[in-house]
């Protein structure tokens, strides 16, 4: 059967460290050296300001660590400011059967735009194992190859599908929860829901045992209950589910508040609830591991009920100006104290698998709040939302202890970034050939901010060379 893969040797990273210590602060840490300790993938050590060749390093890393001589050394001292190594991104929100639409929405809203696209592909994915293997593993492919080393994915109904789905992730090594999609309301296709609630609780125990049985410990998958909305779940359904959760320690993810007639929707579908995230409340779905897609219009009465609850809100921000659901008021939730909060791609609602381009999404949309508001303040930063794409997420993955930043006791998710330099003639390491290095041009001048300011508006994953998850290399751009 499969197994957990670990990485086999011991790791030195040299060189530039770019992460974030607070949400709207980035650090730079120079001339460093980070020790990765096998078969985990754990940091051990990080030593600030080292100097001399990494073979003197080395030698000095391993005297200190007391490690056999075994290591494996990368040294990108010599980047400047044209490499460092970031954080592996946190994808908290992803569907990954709705990947071949990607980019296909039309004009549609939410309601229509599932009826439209997305029920007939989760349904097709869902019933034939090859496609669900073609379209699983380019998709967990693309995610790495975009620095996303743990994504929170929604399957499909399909035990059998969703579980070749924790296989893909597990083999090509993406941190992950997978979620075995439920719904039993007919509001989804009469060819695709749930046949009761016992049914779907029932296909949900047998794909979260799948997870369970390769990894026990749930330390490169979690298995995630996934009622899909309110509207597609019976209140029998939904409490079900608060009760397994419980009963099994599980998180869960769900959405919520996206739309106005989706909130409309709820609102009459749930007569005796006042509001839409009491719907969730009712059932004890609402917990420190429960992860809110959208939260777009929520009231103040459930703004006080997510933050008492504890749970983290995914912010999705392409995905909200593709199928015109509306603009999170992101700056807002932080000033009522929701602050785990982080990025979801959506796929498909949103068009890219890409967690920097939801962060620049963030930051655009924080811009149309401003506009709106006339409120200064409501503008993100930079900083902001690539905290919100690495360490935010972790948060609301609760894996704040273990992912999201370099730190001692926490794991190797890391991407090395690479970006180009125009030169005396004026041509650039992004140009096309052997060296290419994407589209980000340096001109020499910039300041390291400007560099992180200049990756998150220009770059790509042509920019993110390596990709690390739990220690190991996962990605590498050829
Ligand atoms: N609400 C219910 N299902 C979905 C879905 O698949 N995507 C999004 N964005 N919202 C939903
Ligand atoms: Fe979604």
């Amino acid at each position: 059967g499969a197994t957990v893969p670990l990485m086999s040797k011991h790791a030195l990273f040299m060189g530039t460290f770019v992460h974030s210590k607070a949400l709207d602060e980035l650090e730079y840490l120079h001339d460093t050296c980070v020790a990765v300790s096998a078969p985990e993938g754990i940091i051990a050590a990080i030593e600030k300001g080292i100097e001399g060749s990494a073979d003197d390093v080395k030698s000095t890393m391993v005297k200190k660590l007391g490690w056999n001589d075994a290591v494996e050394v990368t040294d990108h001292r010599s980047s400047g400011k044209e490499g460092w190594f970031f954080p592996g991104f946190v994808d908290t929100h992803i569907h990954a059967p709705q990947y071949p639409n990607s980019g296909l929405f039309g004009k549609t809203t939410l309601l229509d735009w599932l009826n439209t696209y997305t029920f007939p592909a989760e349904e097709s994915i869902g019933r034939d194992q090859v496609l669900a293997n073609r379209v699983y593993s380019r998709v967990v492919q693309q995610t790495l190859s975009h620095g996303t080393t743990t994504a929170s994915y929604y399957a499909t109904i399909s035990v059998e599908a969703t579980n070749l789905l924790s296989l893909i992730c597990l083999s090509q090594g993406q941190r992950a929860f997978i979620g075995r999609v439920c719904m039993d309301t007919e509001l989804s296709p009469s060819t695709y829901r749930d046949l009761s609630a016992e049914d779907s609780i029932e296909a949900s125990v047998l794909s979260a045992e799948f997870c369970g049985k390769i990894d026990p410990a749930r330390k490169a998958l979690v298995p995630i209950l996934t009622p899909r909305f309110a509207p597609s779940c019976t209140p029998k359904l939904l409490s079900m589910l608060g009760d397994l959760a419980r009963e099994r320690d599980l998180p869960i993810q769900t959405h919520i508040s996206e739309n106005p007639s989706e909130v409309a929707l709820v609102a009459s579908v749930f007569p005796g609830s006042r509001d839409y995230a009491d719907v969730y409340d009712a059932a004890n779905l609402l917990t420190p591991k429960t992860v809110l897609a959208h939260c777009v219009h929520l009231t103040p009465r459930e703004r006080r009920t997510v933050l008492a609850r504890g749970c983290g809100v995914s912010h999705c921000p392409a995905s909200n100006s593709s199928i015109t659901s509306g603009e999170c008021p992101v700056r807002s939730l932080l000033d009522d104290g929701i602050s785990k909060i982080g990025l979801g791609t959506d796929v498909s609602g949103g068009f890219s698998p890409s967690v920097l381009v939801s962060a620049r999404q963030a930051l655009l949309v924080s811009r149309h709040v401003a506009m709106k508001t006339g409120n200064d303040a409501d503008k993100l930063s930079v900083e902001e939302v690539l905290y919100l794409a690495t360490r935010g997420g972790a948060e609301v993955m609760a894996l704040g202890s273990s992912a999201g930043s370099f730190e001692v006791g926490k794991s190797w998710d890391a991407q090395f970034v690479r970006v180009g330099s125009v030169n005396a003639s004026g041509t650039g390491s992004s140009d096309a050939g052997e060296h290419a290095t994407g589209p980000v041009d340096l001109f020499g001048t910039e300041t390291w901010e400007e560099v992180l300011q200049k990756w998150l508006f220009t770059g790509d994953d042509r920019n993110t060379r390596s990709v690390w998850a739990r220690g190991r290399l996962v990605h590498r751009k050829k």
